[in-house]
Formats: C-alpha cells, sequence, structure tokens
C-alpha cells in the first residue's frame, strides 16, 4: 500500500456512513437519478458482445499459446480449465452481481460500488483499483494496440515481402526503438500510439452506443478471421515444412498443447500462471465488468449472461487462440524452435514472415487477418478500461461523455508514452506487473472477501439469482464462499513468497528441515526490493552492459512513482467525491 492510500484511509471521514442517505435504501437522490441513470444498454446480443468484447483480448492470443507453451503445454491445461471453473466462473459472476448493484443505486465504478455494500469506509479505496487498473493497463495496452495498427497497414503496403527471418525480425527491433527507427514514418511508434489513442477517445465520447458498435462490428470480424488462420492452423500438417527443419509439423505443436499431463498438478507454478492467465484473459480483479454490468437493467438477467460472456472468450482463447501462433511456427521452425522462443514477440517478429511462404496475395491477406483479429481484440478491450473512470467522474462529478473520454485519453497519453519511450528501459514490463497482475489478484482477493463474508452470500447469491435466466448450480454458493476466496488467497501468498527457482517442494523440505524459505528474485517481495537487477548489476563487468542495467534500475522506479502518483490522485479524487456526498445529503436533508 503506498504512503498516499493509506493516509486517506486514516483521514476518511468516520462519519460518511451516517450520512449515506437514501443511496443507502436504493433510492438515489433526485438529481443524481436524472445524471445517471439515463443510459443502458441497448439490446441483450449488445451487452453480451460488448463483455465477451472486453475480455476477448490481446491475452487471447499473444498471453495465453505463451504461458502455455512455457508452463508446458498439456501440462497447462488442466490446472488452466480448473482455475476457469473455480475462480474465473465465480469472478465473474462476483462481479456482474455487485455491478448490477451497483448501477441499481446509481453507482457505476468500483469505488462506489464497494462502498454501498458495506457500512465501513475503507472499502472504497480498495475500489480505487478498479479505476487504477483499468488506467495503467490502457497504458501498455494500447500500446501494443497501435502496433496492430501499424502492422495491418505495413502488411497491405508490402514492407514485409522478400524479407527473411532475420529482417523481419529487426523490423520489430527497430519500431519500438523510437530514437533510432527506420521503418519508414518518422517516429512511427509513437504517430500510431497517438493515432490509436485518438481512435479509443472518439469511440469512447460516444458512450455505451459507441462502445456496443465497435463490439458489433470487431466480435464477428475477429472470429471470422481467427477462423480462417485458425483453419490453416490446423491444415498446415506436414507440407509446410521449411528446408531448415525438414520434420517441422503443425500437429507437433497442436499435441503439445492438447496432451494433457497430470504430474505438473501438484506443481504451484503452473498453477500460478494458470491463475494469472484467467485473470488476465477473463478481465476480472479489473474493474471493467463491474462497470459495464452496472449499465444492465436492474431486472435483467446476469447470471446466464456472464456465463455466455465468458464461454465465449474460453472458446475464443482456448480453441482459436491454440490454433494459430503455435501450430503455424511449429509446423515451419519446428516445435523446439518454438518453445525456445515464446515470446509475446512471436506474434510480431516471426509471423509476417511465415505468412510471406503463402504468396504474394494470400499472405498481405494473412497479415490483414492476423494484425486486424488482434486490433479488435485489443480495441474492444481498450474501450472498457476506459469506462470506469468516464463512470466514475460522470457520477460523482457530473462529467458528459465528451470530457469523461477526453480526460481519459489525455491521461492515458500521459502515463502510456513512458512506455512507449522508454519500452527497452522496462516501463512497459513494471505496468504490466504491477498493474496488470499483481493488482488483478489483490483486487480480486478483496472483492471475494467484501462479497462473501462482509456483505454477506446469502445476500450475495441472492441478488445473482434475481432475474436470471439460468439455474446456478447450488454448489457455487460453497464455492465462492470458501473455494474461491482461499484459492486467490493461495494464489496471493504463492505469488508474495515465490521460492528459489520456484521449486516448492525443495523449498518446504528447507523449511521443514530448519534450511528457512528462500525466496526466488520473481516473488514480489524480491521484485520491490529490484533483487534481481541489483544482482545483475553487481555481476556485471562490461561498462555497456552496466549503463544498461543502471538505467533499467531508473527507469522501473520511475514507472513505479508514476503508479504510485496515479494510485494516489485517484484516492484523493474519491475522497473528494465522498464527502461531496456527504454535503449533497445533508444539503437535501435540510
Ligand atoms: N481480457 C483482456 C485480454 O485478454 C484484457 C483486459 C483486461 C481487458 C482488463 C479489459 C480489462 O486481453
Amino acid at each position: 500500500m503506498d504512503g498516499g492510500h493509506a493516509l486517506l484511509i486514516i483521514c476518511a471521514p468516520s462519519s460518511m456512513n451516517t450520512f449515506r442517505g437514501s443511496f443507502y435504501l436504493g433510492l438515489p437522490e433526485p438529481d443524481r437519478m436524472s445524471a445517471v441513470q439515463n443510459e443502458s444498454w441497448g439490446t441483450r446480443v449488445g451487452l453480451i458482445l460488448a463483455m465477451a468484447g472486453n475480455a476477448v483480448g490481446l491475452g487471447n492470443f499473444l498471453r495465453f499459446p505463451v504461458q502455455a507453451v512455457n508452463n508446458g503445454g498439456g501440462a497447462f491445461i488442466i490446472p488452466y480449465l480448473v482455475c476457469f471453473l473455480l475462480m474465473g466462473i465465480p469472478l465473474l459472476w462476483i462481479e456482474w452481481s455487485m455491478g448490477r448493484f451497483g448501477g441499481r443505486n446509481g453507482n457505476h465504478s468500483t469505488p462506489f460500488i464497494l462502498d454501498t455494500m458495506t457500512k465501513r469506509a475503507f472499502w472504497k479505496y480498495f475500489g480505487v483499483f478498479g479505476i487504477f487498473t483499468n488506467i495503467a493497463v490502457a497504458a501498455y495496452y494500447c500500446y501494443i494496440e497501435s502496433w496492430t495498427m501499424s502492422y495491418v497497414w505495413h502488411s497491405i503496403v508490402g514492407t514485409f515481402d522478400g524479407l527473411s527471418q532475420t529482417q523481419v525480425a529487426a523490423f520489430f527491433t527497430s519500431y519500438v526503438d523510437i530514437g533510432h527507427s527506420t521503418t519508414g514514418i518518422p517516429y512511427e511508434a509513437v504517430v500510431f500510439y497517438v493515432l490509436c489513442l485518438g481512435l479509443n477517445t472518439w469511440i469512447l465520447s460516444r458512450g455505451l452506443a459507441g462502445v456496443e458498435k465497435a463490439a458489433k462490428i470487431g466480435m464477428p470480424l475477429l472470429i471470422l478471421f481467427g477462423v480462417f488462420l485458425a483453419l490453416r492452423g490446423l491444415t498446415l500438417g506436414t507440407t509446410g515444412a521449411s528446408e531448415e527443419v525438414p520434420t517441422a509439423s503443425a500437429w507437433d505443436g497442436l499435441n503439445f498443447l492438447w496432451t494433457p499431463q497430470f504430474e505438473s498438478l501438484s506443481n504451484p507454478k503452473v498453477w500460478l500462471a494458470a491463475a494469472g492467465q484467467i485473470f488476465f484473459t477473463l478481465s476480472v480483479g479489473m474493474g471493467t465488468i463491474h462497470c459495464y454490468a452496472a449499465y444492465v437493467k436492474s431486472k435483467d438477467d446476469i447470471a446466464l449472461n456472464a456465463v455466455s460472456a465468458g464461454f465465449t472468450n474460453e472458446f475464443v482463447e482456448v480453441v482459436l487462440g491454440s490454433l494459430i501462433v503455435i501450430p503455424i511456427a511449429a509446423g515451419y521452425l519446428g516445435l523446439d524452435w518454438v518453445k525456445e522462443n515464446a515470446g509475446f514477440g512471436m506474434a510480431f517478429q516471426t509471423m509476417p514472415f511465415l505468412f510471406e511462404k503463402w504468396g504474394p496475395f494470400l499472405s498481405a491477406m494473412a497479415g490483414v487477418m492476423w494484425f486486424g483479429l488482434l486490433f479488435f481484440a485489443g480495441i474492444t478491450s481498450s474501450l472498457a478500461m476506459g469506462t470506469p473512470w468516464m463512470g466514475f467522474m460522470r457520477d460523482e462529478f457530473g462529467w458528459g461523455r465528451i470530457k469523461g473520454a477526453l480526460s481519459f485519453g489525455l491521461i492515458v497519453l500521459v502515463l502510456g508514452l513512458p512506455t512507449v519511450i522508454f519500452f527497452q528501459e522496462g516501463v512497459f514490463d513494471e505496468y504490466d506487473y504491477w498493474a496488470g497482475t499483481v493488482a488483478l489478484v489483490v483486487f480480486a482477493l478483496a472483492e471475494t472477501i467484501l462479497f462473501s463474508w462482509v456483505f454477506g452470500i446469502d445476500r450475495g447469491w441472492k441478488e445473482l439469482l434475481s432475474g436470471s435466466d439460468l439455474r446456478v448450480p447450488t454448489a457455487y454458493k460453497f464455492i465462492i464462499k470458501y473455494i474461491t476466496p482461499l484459492l486467490l488467497l493461495l494464489v496471493f501468498l504463492g505469488a508474495l513468497f515465490t521460492p528459489q527457482g520456484n521449486e516448492w517442494t525443495a523449498a518446504f523440505q528447507s523449511l521443514f528441515s530448519g534450511g528457512g524459505w528462500t525466496l526466488d528474485n520473481s516473488s514480489i517481495i524480491k521484485t520491490i526490493a529490484n533483487a534481481g537487477l541489483h544482482e545483475q548489476l553487481a555481476a556485471a563487468t562490461d561498462p555497456a552492459e552496466m549503463t544498461r542495467l543502471q538505467d533499467r534500475l531508473f527507469y522501473t522506479n520511475f514507472a513505479r512513482v508514476i503508479l504510485t502518483l496515479t494510485f494516489a490522485g485517484l484516492a484523493l479524487l474519491v475522497y473528494v467525491a465522498a464527502l461531496r456526498r456527504i454535503q449533497n445529503t445533508t444539503s437535501t436533508a435540510a
């Protein structure tokens, strides 16, 4: 917890709840009613597409395959599916329930959604995560999204035609090296980043209707492009085998991913990775689902909608996500290459080269489809990230859509430019780690405890079932109350205290034999101390390498300062909003 945050919690007026006034009873004040309740989703299909668009993102196509390969392929799938059922689905239901409940009381972002669910004032500061995470993730997420725009362009104009594998990879390295880029347009990465943010801002300024429309266009196209490329992945077989790797086969990739391996079930490392992927891909623990669900009409179904959107995401991830990059790369370059090179650079550094093998026309088309698919996946998610901020500013400060969207675009620009300019110095990774990984788990744990134990599972369960078109298995009442929070706690502790080398059995043996517990540099605790970087610095002898590491250390801390200030700034806004609410209620009462 940062200093600002702690301070605000302490200073928050304790009398606040006494004055919560009418909206605690579910009756918003008249002026808030008119400001807040005039927006809701157009149609059920629109809502589900928007929610699915929120979840289906770059994570499905870039993060999932890499996580699966790095965690042993088939070894990953079982923990992944178990996490989906025991954490993913419960969190979806929790967040949809909280969201609709909040919306009914005139609240569209997590600080005051949480606030109305409890009598304690500090919960709303946990709710700050639900705005913060979105803004911070949007900052770097839109950067990747902007690459996809640029790569669609380069696929159309044939930039990659005739380039060797090394040259295609070098194109990317040059692209992100802003000052020395030779990709054609000066400062191309910045230009596309600004364009991409502009487009997001414009769509957001049209409100929910804009988001819904983007999903209605983007999602079907994404599926179409995905199915086309997946069919290619499925039918590539060994025919595409290159001269360099004559035995390469797309089936090797598929078998690797789909042959379950049961030994992995006892490996916490794989479980942690699986849980992390489930969070990211379903967009849970972020605050966007609460916000979208807050615009659902109060009698509408949420239980079935949540499951529909969740399963759509899983279909896109598990089926389409695993049928493109891995089999195609394995088909041409061999499974060993894939295992060694799995990283999200594959999508940008390798795919355009592999497409070339399909002839000039098909390769341009495949490029447009692949990067177009990524673009649609990305934008329907980044739009979602804008909505909690806009909802909050509208609820609390009466900001209209245009003001809300413009301010979001501007904040993301300011926060995002460091990720663009200092990409190689690690600012991007730092945002991804704290906002895109750690914050999700912290918030998910907090909201689950709130929902099941503070608000109360009985009330929560009733909320979920009201208006439901689905018979939710009662077992889930037990799961949501006990299993989900317990698993979340384990995930959090596992990340906090990751043992050296991620070797859990050895770590416990050592602990029980009195040898203590040695933390890995990837544990949250060691990461805070920058232990890994310090070790590398101490070992470095080459002056150039030392400068590089020192830069990295500097920019890592710089990124943390920005993130902390952002969080503190948002917490301050929540504090001010809370004061305003007290003033409003007292003046209405008087
Ligand atoms: N679920 C999105 C993805 O898979 C990412 C995302 C996170 C979107 C948070 C919205 C909010 O890429």
